[in-house]
């Protein structure tokens, strides 16, 4: 009975919807359900947050501040820190972090927390949604019991699904809709009724047999990713020891039309998921008895790239009878990744914090990123000008932001270290671009 009348609910457009978190993530999925006519409350424990988002500001690249103003005058769209809320909702989204602990193991609190306000206002047929990236697990071992504590019968007055959020925050090709949803019930109906939902507004939608392959898809993913950058970063050190292009290299072997996947170098990795996901499956596995060696071997080479790229720019300095101490350097980026404002996990910090040890003066441009604390001293983003780039020792491109101007780096900087091939294409003398 629950199940019919969620299916009419939900393809008549009349389900109450809440997406717990308003970050990257939930936000452009609120959004989106909003769009598709849907009554959409934000939740969000971050009152700032709820705020400007009322007022109209989305703090995503994903989200058209235009749009969002539209769809809360419309009264499609609100954002809200009143969890009562979601005793009055059919379906609930949970989109809060998972990032990992001081000891460098998965921190599920936020998850925990979420969770917990969701079970406690549980109504007999609702559909609760984690999309959080987590451990195998997570959903049936974490979520389902907190639930049954209170009296819901999976699959008949819960139900109860997990679905990877895959966003690429800033791509403008791959938005929400654009993305495959994989979804994983803890029954065949809870499967049934949360990719019902999700078909309402994304194009292709993927049931699989349970939440455990939909958490572990979204792992392997990422795991994926991880273990062929650390590969494209061993390519970097393997190519500069042998005098060879990294990107010559790569471009060459892509040429291959079956068989092969680029992946290019880079100073590390940043981001809320390819550095920290797989540490939540290495974690999981070694409860099981079981050491995952690829993501081992993988973080320690990625998670070494920061301190290479120090190196790099004192060797290159030093070719020029310069050292690093005392030497103006000009970093240009500081986000995880081109387009974005998002500074988490950012190799950027660990490299400045790196230069600045050896006594290196350090300015920074960023268009997404106004101002940065690094070991708890406060930079302020730059305009570098035609003159500061002729004065400076070395330019080191961190992040490929569209925003700058490579070609007037290349032609006034005296040295550029260009971490992400973003000087390709520019003729410039090779011992006066160092590219990885
Ligand atoms: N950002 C990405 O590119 C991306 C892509 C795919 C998957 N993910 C995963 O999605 C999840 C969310 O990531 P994000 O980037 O959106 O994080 P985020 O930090 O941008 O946003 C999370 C939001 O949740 C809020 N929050 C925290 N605890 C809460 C609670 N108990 N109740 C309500 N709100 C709470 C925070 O205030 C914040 O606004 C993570 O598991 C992440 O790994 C992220």
């Amino acid at each position: 009975m629950h199940e019919t009348l969620m299916l009419e609910r939900i393809q008549g457009h009349t389900a109450r919807l809440a997406i717990v978190g308003q970050g990257y993530v939930g936000l452009p999925l609120a959004v989106e359900f909003a769009r598709a006519n849907f009554s959409v409350t934000g939740l969000d424990t971050n009152l700032e947050r709820v705020a400007a988002l009322n007022a109209g500001h989305p703090q995503s690249p994903d989200v058209d501040p235009e749009e969002l103003r539209t769809l809360l005058r419309a009264g499609r769209y609100r954002a809200s820190s009143d969890f009562s809320t979601l005793e009055n909702t059919d379906c609930v989204i949970i989109c809060v972090p998972t990032p990992l602990g001081k000891s460098k193991d998965p921190d599920i609190s936020f998850v925990v927390a979420a969770a917990e306000q969701v079970a406690a206002r549980f109504q007999p047929g609702q559909l609760v949604i984690l999309e959080s990236t987590t451990y195998p697990g997570t959903t049936e071992e974490l979520l389902l019991p907190m639930f049954g504590a209170r009296g819901a019968q999976v699959g008949a007055t819960l139900f109860l699904a997990f679905s990877p959020e895959r966003i690429d925050p800033g791509n403008s090709t791959f938005k929400v809709r654009d993305i495959p949803k994989v979804v994983g019930g803890v029954t065949p109906t809870c499967s049934r009724v949360a990719s019902a939902l999700y078909r309402q507004i994304i194009v292709k939608v993927l049931e699989v047999s349970g939440p455990k392959v939909a958490e572990l898809a979204k792992l392997y993913e990422n795991v994926f990713r991880n273990v062929n950058i650390a590969l494209a970063n061993e390519m970097a050190l393997v190519c500069r020891r042998l005098g060879v292009n990294t990107r010559e290299v790569i471009e060459a072997a892509a040429t291959k039309p079956f068989g092969f996947l680029p992946f290019y170098p880079g100073p590390g990795i940043g981001g809320h998921c390819i550095g920290i996901d797989p540490i939540y499956l290495a974690w999981k596995m070694r409860l099981n008895g079981y050491e995952t060696r690829f993501i081992h071997l993988a973080d320690a080479i990625n998670r070494a790239m920061p301190e290479y790229v120090v190196e790099l720019v004192g060797e290159s300095l030093n070719h020029r009878r310069r050292c690093l101490n005392g030497a103006r350097i000009v970093v240009f980026g500081v986000a995880y990744k081109r387009g974005v404002g998002d500074i988490r996990e950012s190799p950027a910090l660990e490299i400045i914090a790196r230069l600045r040890d050896k006594g290196a003066t350090l300015s920074y441009a960023d268009p997404h990123v106004p101002s940065v604390t690094v070991d708890g001293l406060a930079l302020q983003a730059t305009e570098v000008t035609d003159e500061d780039l002729r004065e400076t020792d070395c330019a080191l491109i961190l992040t490929d932001h569209p925003e700058f101007d490579f070609r007037r780096i290349v032609a006034l900087a005296p040295l550029v270290i260009d971490t992400r091939s973003a000087t390709r294409g520019i003729a410039a003398p090779a011992d006066r671009v160092i590219t990885l």
